[in-house]
């Protein structure tokens, strides 16, 4: 509805919403494809600064969602050796993709230090929030 933020504040504003109201949210993200290259380029987010910034297709759990397209729930993070710690602080992870024309462009990224938080009703709530995401980019 407000039309003169630009798509990265309309983003950082989602994260910020997300982070704040939901306790168990503590890294709220966006990660979308870079380009033509096959790597993921971190967008808005909030929480600790991270090294990551690029993520190759298939390298970690975002990665994985790349080429997956579908959501990633891990509600254990130290049981997944395919995986990119940001920080010790870290217990779980959920990623669900964002859809454009049907084409995966891109995802949101939590974490939360709380273990095992994630249930279907966050799944179907992000992919709301997905699905409203793309119609802005
Ligand atoms: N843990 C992610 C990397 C991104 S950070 O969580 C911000 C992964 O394994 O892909």
């Amino acid at each position: 509805a407000n039309s003169s933020l630009s798509k990265d504040e309309k983003l950082l504003n989602i994260c910020k919403l997300l982070e704040t109201n939901i306790e168990y949210y503590n890294w709220v993200g966006f990660y979308f494809k870079n380009g033509d290259k096959n790597e993921l380029k971190l967008g808005p987010y909030v929480g600790e600064p991270t090294d990551h910034t690029i993520i190759p297709f298939g390298k970690g759990i975002c990665g994985q969602v790349a080429v997956s397209n579908k959501n990633f729930v891990v509600p254990d993070v130290s049981a997944q050796d395919n995986y990119i710690a940001c920080s010790i602080t870290v217990k779980a992870e959920i990623v669900i993709p964002i859809f454009v024309n049907g084409e995966n462009i891109g995802q949101i990224d939590i974490d939360s230090n709380t273990p095992d938080p994630f249930t279907e009703a966050d799944e179907r709530f992000l992919e709301f929030v997905c699905q409203k995401v793309a119609s802005i980019l």
